[in-house]
């Protein structure tokens, strides 16, 4: 294991998170520190501090607290011992350590060229403040499976009421038009249709969600609406072709 390709790390991470937050603090365990115990990624001599400004990053990254990898003692008849390897979560994140420095140091540094400044892959490049780093329409589309349309409906309010503006999921137009495809890729034009809707509702100056409302007005049979669509999405988006022309094709010949 090399030293300098972990101090790497540790410098890149400060980086990414140049101010640490006093939150994550109040959770450091009290009292005076105890020697590092089972360090198997970083080196044994690491100096405590960096260890725990890279921890921070670690809480950051995946939206956390020490607890969701450590054994801090919260839970009830549970001793707190950041060196227990009992909780999966730590052990993966043993593993993402391992990913990421593979990535950096053995898989980017062999491209011909590099983008400059380098781009340095760190946990919240994946992880966004969640500990699943899954795209919105994935989530929306396993409600939807699972519980309905109405169910994935809701939850995706609830995401963007709790997560706005976070940078965790993207709450622009692709996420809810991938969704409505998908649906008709399907055949269930019906529940696509809704889920157009709820991209207007939070979109309704988007002509790329106009003109995807319209695909699904078109594959539901309603031309009147989806003639609607296109015009609006035409008159919002002058540019979008696949829009003007389908207005050719759709419109009565006078
Ligand atoms: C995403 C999971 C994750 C989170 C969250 C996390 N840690 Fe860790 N922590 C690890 C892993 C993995 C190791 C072991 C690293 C190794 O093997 O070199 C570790 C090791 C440690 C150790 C060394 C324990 C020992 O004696 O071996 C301490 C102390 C520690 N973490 C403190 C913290 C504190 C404080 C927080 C909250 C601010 C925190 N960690 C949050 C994953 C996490
Ligand atoms: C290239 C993208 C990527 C990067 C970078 C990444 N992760 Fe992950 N992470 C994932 C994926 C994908 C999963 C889901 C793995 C699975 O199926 O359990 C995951 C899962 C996890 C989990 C388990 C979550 C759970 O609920 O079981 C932890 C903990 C975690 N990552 C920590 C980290 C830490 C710490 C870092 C930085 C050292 C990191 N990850 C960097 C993609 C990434």
């Amino acid at each position: 294991m090399s030293r300098i390709r972990i101090l790497a790390f540790v410098a890149c991470a400060a980086i990414a998170f140049p101010m640490l937050t006093a939150g994550a603090q109040n959770q450091r365990p009290s009292g005076p520190p105890e020697p590092l115990k089972n360090l198997k990624y970083f080196p044994k001599d690491i100096p405590r501090q960096a260890l725990l400004d890279t921890m921070e990053t670690f809480t950051k990254a995946l939206g956390v607290g020490c607890q969701f990898c450590h054994v801090t003692g919260d839970e009830p008849g549970t001793k707190r011992d950041f060196s227990l390897d009992t909780k999966q979560t730590k052990i993966k994140a043993r593993t993402m350590l391992r990913m990421v420095a593979a990535i950096n140091g053995e898989y980017l540094t062999k491209l011909p060229t590099r983008l400059q400044p380098p781009i340095v892959v760190s946990c919240a490049t994946c992880h966004h403040g969640l500990t699943e780093p899954r795209q919105l329409q994935q989530v929306v589309l396993t409600a939807y499976d699972s519980a309905g349309p109405d169910s994935a409906m809701t939850l995706y309010r609830n995401l963007r009421t709790r997560y706005y503006g976070s940078g965790s999921y993207d709450f622009g137009v692709a996420p809810l038009t991938d969704v409505g495809e998908t649906l008709q890729q399907r055949s269930r034009t019906a529940d696509a249709l809704k889920f157009y809707m709820l991209n207007l509702e939070f979109a309704p100056t988007s002509g790329p969600a106009w003109s995807a409302a319209a695909g699904g007005q078109l594959a539901s049979g309603d031309t009147a609406a989806a003639i609607k669509s296109y015009e609006k999405a035409v008159s919002l988006n002058p540019n979008d072709r696949r829009a003007a022309r389908a207005l050719q094709i759709l419109k009565p010949k006078p």
